[in-house]
């Protein structure tokens, strides 16, 4: 096993920081080690100069980048919705770039597109203004923080170099926690419609240009105790139906198709989807971690066949019906939830395969899937098609810093029903980064990581010597392979999302979520960034906000 390996084991087991103590031992008759000292590493990609981490409450970039701001919180949008005009929504998460010519074909426009962005979750001190001590949420308050949530498209475009945002065009509209009704597709289509759609947090773009936008954390906004409750109970009349939470959302930006929900990928908190359809029989396939600390890994294979000549709806509709699969990381093997398969789905109390659906968590244990250290984004390798697993942390193992896992299905077969996988890299002060989540490669292979320590956590131990979160690239291949280079720190207590390039990889579009999380009161003297809109001698609230980068030079 080399000394990387042994690292990597080593941290699997929540054993990291003594892996990197014993690779900073002494040589017999040396000093003794005082500070952890990074692993030396390779030289960095040719086209940016690697920053240091840093804890300034500014986006850093490397020399010869700079960044536009598209949209911040609260911007109108300069269209109205059923509650009049409509403004950006709170804490943008992933997000997705459609050329304006997606639909129409030839050379995709990296000037000008439609943008899909999540809006996760909302700050209740700055939304609604509510505070802990207050008790009861109100129903306007509940209103407010419902309207910030589910997602916004916008129309952008590059003029003279500078991205900008085309406010009002047909495409421009808002989905929230209050509207569009969506109906649900797929075994619990029974199911009524849910208004709206809540706690998007990553997604993928299908090879049709619709968003998946994937709900995660639902289980909050009912709640009434924790720091993540959102107490929308409060008022019985704006209570959800957490059965109509949790699904994979598909939104159409050209606005062809209505949205809808896709049962057939199960409920649970959904990170994103990763999608491939050059299976030996072209299922389509999709790959899907549930974000929570033991939680599983899944696949869903379509029962149809994707073609190139179906329409947009009939490639959508592939997503209705299909096998749903977890992972057994022991066995390497893929075990289908369905219930005309398993026996122990059904000795566990399963009826029908709606519920199993609904009940995926429930369903996945029972079948022995493995529980995994809060699987994030997965995505596939543009050149050799494994499928990497960003698994953040999970600190109940004492495995603070998270890895990353490298899994190739037999015979290269996203079809199959076994595989095989290893660690490609490990969090911690050795590799530079810690707790991965959102993850995008360019096409050349490499690995583009964004980091999310809790803002609570940040600048902390064990999570010091990371400053704030950052935002790498780790080459795939060749002699760097595995290594770590920071491209972009951001401001305070932010955690940076949705990496997603344009076509041509000449812009890079980021969100910059929840920056001042911490902010205890909504004020001057309370605000713990005052990210975009201030500077060290000019305070401004916080804002969450998307940015468009550019200066690549490949
Ligand atoms: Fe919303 Fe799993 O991050
Ligand atoms: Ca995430
Ligand atoms: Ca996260």
């Amino acid at each position: 096993m080399s000394s990387q390996s042994r690292r990597s084991f080593l941290t699997c087991l929540g054993l990291g920081s003594y892996a990197t103590l014993m690779d900073t031992r002494p040589s017999r008759g040396g000093p003794a080690p005082t500070v952890l000292t990074r692993r030396p590493r390779g030289t960095p990609p040719s086209f940016f100069a690697p920053i240091e981490a840093s804890d300034a409450d500014e986006l850093k970039l490397p020399n010869g980048f700079r960044y536009d701001i598209i949209a911040k919180w609260d911007e109108e949008l300069g269209c109205n919705g059923p509650l009049g005009a409509e403004k950006f929504g709170f804490n943008c998460d992933f997000l997705a770039y459609f050329p304006i010519n997606a639909l129409s074909g030839g050379v995709p426009n990296s000037d000008e597109g439609l943008l899909w962005v999540n809006h996760e979750y909302p700050n209740p001190l700055f939304v609604s203004g509510y505070s802990p001590l207050a008790g009861k949420k109100t129903e306007q308050q509940i209103l407010k923080e419902k309207h910030c949530v589910g997602g916004s498209i916008v129309h952008i475009r590059r003029v003279k170099g500078r991205w900008e945002r085309v406010p009002g065009t047909e495409f421009t509209r808002r989905i929230t926690a209050l509207y569009p009704d969506i109906p649900l597709m797929g075994p619990a289509s029974m199911l009524p419609a849910a208004k709206g759609s809540l706690a998007n947090c990553s997604g993928g773009r299908t090879p049709w240009f619709t968003a998946l936008s994937c709900e995660e954390n639902f289980h909050h906004y009912n709640a009434t105790t924790g720091v993540d409750a959102y107490r929308w109970s409060d008022q019985p009349g704006q209570r959800i139906d957490e059965r109509l939470y949790g699904w994979v959302v598909e939104i159409d930006p050209f606005k062809q198709m209505p949205a809808v929900k896709h049962t057939a990928l199960g409920r649970f908190s959904h990170e994103n989807v990763a999608i491939r359809h050059d299976g030996p029989n072209n299922k389509l396939v999709c790959y899907m971690g549930d974000d929570a600390n033991d939680q599983y890994l899944y696949k869903f294979v379509s029962a149809g066949v994707y073609r190139d000549n179906l329409t947009r709806p009939q490639k959508s509709a592939l997503l209705h019906t299909g096998t749903l699969y977890v992972a057994d990381m022991k066995e390497c093997r893929w075990k289908p939830l369905d219930l005309t398969r398993s026996e122990a789905l059904r000795a566990a109390g399963f009826v029908t395969q709606a519920d199993v659906m609904v009940r995926c968590r429930e369903a996945a244990k029972a079948l022995g899937a493995t529980p995994l250290d809060r699987p994030e984004d997965c995505e596939i390798h543009p050149l050799d098609k494994s499928l990497y697993v960003a698994l953040t942390n999970n600190a109940n193992h004492g495995n603070f810093w998270g890895q990353i896992l490298r899994l190739i299905e037999d015979g290269g077969n996203p079809e199959s029903e076994t595989f095989q996988y290893e660690i490609f890299l490990a969090g911690g002060p050795q590799s530079g980064l810690a707790c991965p989540d959102n993850i995008t490669f360019d096409r050349r292979g490499n690995l583009w990581v964004g980091c999310d320590m809790s803002s609570s956590a940040m600048n902390k131990n064990p999570y010091r010597p990371f400053k704030n979160n950052g935002l790498f690239v780790v080459p795939t291949a060749g002699p760097n392979a595995g290594d770590a280079f920071q491209f972009a720190s951001g401001p305070k207590e932010c955690e940076m999302t949705g990496p997603w390039f344009t076509e041509n990889e000449e812009t890079l579009f980021l969100s910059i979520q929840h920056p001042g999380e911490e902010t205890r009161t909504d004020d001057a003297k309370g605000w713990t960034s005052r990210w975009p809109d201030g500077s060290p001698g000019k305070p401004a609230r916080p804002r969450p906000s998307v940015v468009a980068i550019q200066g690549f030079k490949w």
